[in-house]
């Protein structure tokens, strides 16, 4: 097969891939880079961090299957996916553990002050006394979107003592049994908002997601709160979350994605000392990565044999 790998993905995959087809690697390109190398490719992977549009799919005539290394559709035209009738396959499973994790460093960071602690000891001041932390232990932790993902951080944080509440868009008694199973209480939005300690985003990036955490959102959310966002950036109103952080409304916030990703983009957050930034690492263990890798091999064996 004919393959456009246009992120970077577990570097064993793509040795295995090399032995039996033919590859090209086009990391992180731009569009005009992609409509170069994309037009006999039969097979395109592709994570986060490119735009995979129209214009890009629709250069590759001989375009049969497209593979999601990951779980996000928002940098991908998924009208012309359909129209055209394209094989799309997600691996969404194995980044579930990774994201649910960072989660978990972001709020044990920011609730034990490790960013201030660390880099004040490198100054040689030792601060003992002044870094006041919070336990997780004991806190409500707020899941806005309890699927794949935020289930699994709301079942982490379960057994690690939180009280855990959670939200999603189409509630049901089922879901709610589900959830209760995993520990979690389902719950509305805007109950979510107000009770939890700490407030962690797991919702897609679509139209009635994108600024979900507005200026009435956030001033919604409980005085001293922590917010953490895994999701993606556009899900955050990134302005109005300064001016709650500053204002001191919210204690902190981990922030895994922002508004604009990529080399050179500075976050309007950077300034803070409560707030911990992360490049988009969310999925990025090695763990994880193999594990996506092995799953990209076998739906392309299993698409070779069918042809
Ligand atoms: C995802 O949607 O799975 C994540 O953004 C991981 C990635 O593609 O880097």
């Amino acid at each position: 097969m004919r393959i456009l790998i246009a992120s970077p993905i577990y570097p064993g995959t793509i040795a295995e891939l090399e032995k039996n087809h033919d590859v090209i690697c086009a990391f992180n390109a731009p569009v005009e880079e992609l409509k170069a190398v994309i037009p006999d490719r039969q097979i395109l992977v592709f994570r986060s961090g490119v735009d995979i549009n129209a214009e890009v799919m629709a250069s590759a005539p001989g375009l049969k299957m497209l593979i999601r290394a990951g779980s996000g559709l928002d940098n991908i035209d998924m009208n012309y996916v359909h129209e055209n009738k394209l094989e799309l396959h997600r691996i969404e499973l194995p980044g579930a553990k990774a994201v649910s994790e960072l989660a978990f460093a972001l709020m044990l960071g920011l609730a034990r002050k490790l960013r201030q602690a660390d880099s004040s000891l490198r100054q040689g001041h030792w601060i003992k006394h002044e870094i006041k932390g919070y336990l997780l232990t004991g806190k409500t932790l707020g899941i806005v979107g309890a699927g794949n993902i935020g289930s699994l951080a709301g079942r982490m944080g379960a057994a690690w003592g939180m009280d855990v509440i959670g939200c999603v868009e189409e509630p049901s008694d089922a879901r709610a049994a589900e959830l209760e199973a995993q520990g979690i209480k389902l719950a509305a939005f805007h109950d979510v908002l107000a009770r939890a300690d700490f407030l962690s985003l797991h919702v897609p990036l679509n139209k009635s997601t994108r600024n979900l955490i507005d200026a009435d959102a956030l001033g919604r959310m409980k005085p001293g709160a922590f917010l953490i966002n895994l999701a993606r950036g556009g899900v955050v109103d990134e302005q109005a979350l300064y001016e709650a952080l500053t204002s001191g409304h919210l204690a902190g916030a981990g922030m895994d994605v922002h508004e604009h990703e990529g080399e050179g983009k500075i976050s309007p957050l950077a300034g803070l000392d409560n707030v911990l930034l992360t490049p988009h690492i969310g999925a990025g263990t090695v763990d994880t990565q193999r594990e996506i890798g092995a799953k990209i091999m076998e739906i392309i064996e299993a698409h070779q044999t069918a042809d």
